[in-house]
């Protein structure tokens, strides 16, 4: 049966040299048949199945599991070795990072059957994906989590834009509390970003940081029609951007 997550972007298996000033991204599917759940399952280290048992439901588990294989797959790409060869450590604050390598940067975010992974040779970078979803309460959510100015913004968007919109808002603040490695624990309220079809994608304001803000470049993305997606570099230099869908037949490979 055909995935019904249609990727925006070419498909592609061919890899290409990180240059500095250059980042990938990758999007891939991460609803797959149970069969191919299995056979990627034997990339991982027995602690990320371990961890993939743990969660919640058979959905969440699969693309767990798939994420982390695929992640593998195109870290050996790049690197020029086997998936089970690669080795996670992480930072103090759980960003998983290469365990023997230094400069290659990456970053993972997988969101209702659509995976994405992020790729930088010489900054440290952080994705988020989000499927566009209806949230009877986006303006409770936002008053929430976004700052006083997000949730006033967001509330005079037009009605068919606002889910969009608040999707949007999200992934720039996850893109950038992954790319720093905080994580939510840092707080979203604390991050405050541009929101709105047509402004430029950037950090405003980070609470307590008042240089932080201008340090970083932040990239609107969208894999899919109905999915919204940022990536966030440390960074304040011109970034080229190239965009991929993998779709799983023939492993990457270096052209
Ligand atoms: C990391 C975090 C931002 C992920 O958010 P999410 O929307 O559920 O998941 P995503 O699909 O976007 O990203 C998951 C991937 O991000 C990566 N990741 C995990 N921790 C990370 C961190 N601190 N910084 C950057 N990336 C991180 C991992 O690769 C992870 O996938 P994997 O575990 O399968 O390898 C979130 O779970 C988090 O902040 N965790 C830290 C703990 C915390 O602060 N909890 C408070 C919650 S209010």
């Amino acid at each position: 049966m055909a995935n019904p997550v249609k990727p925006t972007w070419p498909i592609s298996n061919g890899l290409t040299p990180l240059e500095p000033g250059c980042v990938h991204i990758w999007s891939f599917h991460t609803s797959r048949p149970s069969k191919e759940v299995e056979l990627l399952s034997k990339l991982l280290h027995p602690e990320e199945i371990n961890r993939a048992m743990r969660m919640r439901s058979l959905e969440v588990r699969e693309q767990a599991i798939v994420g982390r294989a695929v992640l593998r797959i195109f870290l050996a790409g790049y690197l020029g070795c086997e998936p089970q060869a690669i080795s996670f450590a992480s930072t103090g604050m759980g960003k998983p990072i290469l365990a023997n390598h230094k400069g290659l940067y990456f970053n993972l975010s997988h969101s209702h059957g659509l995976g994405l992974i992020g790729l930088s040779g010489s900054v440290e970078i952080g994705v988020d994906v989000e499927k566009v979803r209806f949230i009877e309460n986006s303006l409770f959510l936002a008053e929430r989590f976004f700052s006083p100015w997000e949730s006033q913004t967001l509330s005079q968007q037009p009605g068919h834009e606002m889910q969009s919109v608040f999707f949007q808002a999200w992934t720039r603040k996850e893109a950038f509390l992954k790319a720093n490695g905080h994580g939510l624990g840092f707080g979203l309220d604390r991050v405050e970003v541009s929101l709105g079809r047509n402004e430029t994608p950037r950090i405003r304001l980070v609470d307590g940081c008042p240089d932080e803000a201008r340090r970083w470049t932040i990239l609107h993305l969208e894999p899919s029609k109905d999915f919204m997606g940022a990536a966030a570099f440390l960074t304040t230099q011109p970034i080229k951007s190239l965009t991929w869908h993998w779709d799983g037949k023939d492993n990457p490979k270096m052209m």
